[in-house]
């Protein structure tokens, strides 16, 4: 099925998915030098558990290229990085602290902030300081991985959050009253200045959510997800999130 924006590459399994992606991670690294280092945004929930799993397990050898990488997040949980809800925890356990990336290199949303909407100034802030923008004062990732819920929410873009409407490129605080929570998010202009978007989506149970998207003629998108408008966006889907 043909989409305006998104491409899609169909996987056998999840774990092939996770492969794949962390295949993807380590190619962005070989493009990246000490004095050009090159930034990546990491997505959370369960899906890149698989993907952090193969990073340790299968491309040890590849740390040094890894350890040029600047890696941030796409969102995060409004709890500590200890707790075992935190995208931070995940990526930090699963590959960050295996393959010594420095922590020079590593930019954590700090989720256990008394006040969210400073923590997330804060987050932009650093974002302007570290991260190349465009003409229109964006700042431009290399990479940005990203996860779909399934009510088609990305990152912490909830269906219904005022998060949706924000446009300052940057993070914000955003509350989603359907988990009676706050999150740190991007905003969609980051998401969309991104040199490449990569999501990872597994499951049958998402299969319904990815078939009204990529079968969405010219009618109005539905889901946070579709806000997403890069030049290169590519879902990476096993056979059951693809309907196969
Ligand atoms: C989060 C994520 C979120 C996630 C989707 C998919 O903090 O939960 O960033 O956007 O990518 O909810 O989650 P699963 O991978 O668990 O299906």
């Amino acid at each position: 099925m043909a989409h305006p924006v998104f491409t899609q590459q169909v996987f056998s399994t999840p774990q092939a998915v996770a492969e794949a992606a962390a295949r993807m991670l380590v190619d962005e690294a070989g493009g990246a030098t000490a004095e050009h280092p090159r930034h990546v945004a990491l997505s959370g929930g369960s899906t890149p558990k698989a993907m952090y799993e193969v990073l340790r397990q299968q491309h040890a050898n590849d740390a040094k290229a890894l350890r040029l990488l600047h890696y941030w997040w796409g969102d995060e949980r409004s709890v500590p990085n200890g707790h075992e809800d935190s995208n931070v925890k995940l990526a930090a356990e699963g590959f960050l602290k295996p393959l010594a990336i420095p922590a020079p290199h590593q930019h954590p949303p700090d989720g256990g902030a008394s006040d969210l909407a400073a923590e997330a100034d804060r987050l932009t802030r650093e974002l302007a300081e570290a991260v190349p923008m465009n003409e229109q004062g964006v700042p431009v990732f290399d990479l940005i991985f990203l996860g779909m819920g399934g009510d088609g929410h990305t990152a912490s873009l909830f269906p219904g959050t005022v998060a949706l409407e924000r446009s300052e490129p940057g993070f914000v605080a955003n509350e989603v009253p359907q988990l009676g929570t706050w999150r740190l998010t991007l905003t969609y202009p980051v998401l969309n200045a991104a040199k490449k978007v990569v999501v990872l989506c597994t499951g049958a149970g998402k299969a319904g959510v990815v078939r009204d998207i990529f079968g969405r003629g010219d009618e109005a998108p539905v889901y946070p997800i579709e806000g997403l408008r890069g030049k290169n966006v590519v879902w990476l889907l096993d056979e059951g999130a693809a309907g196969a």
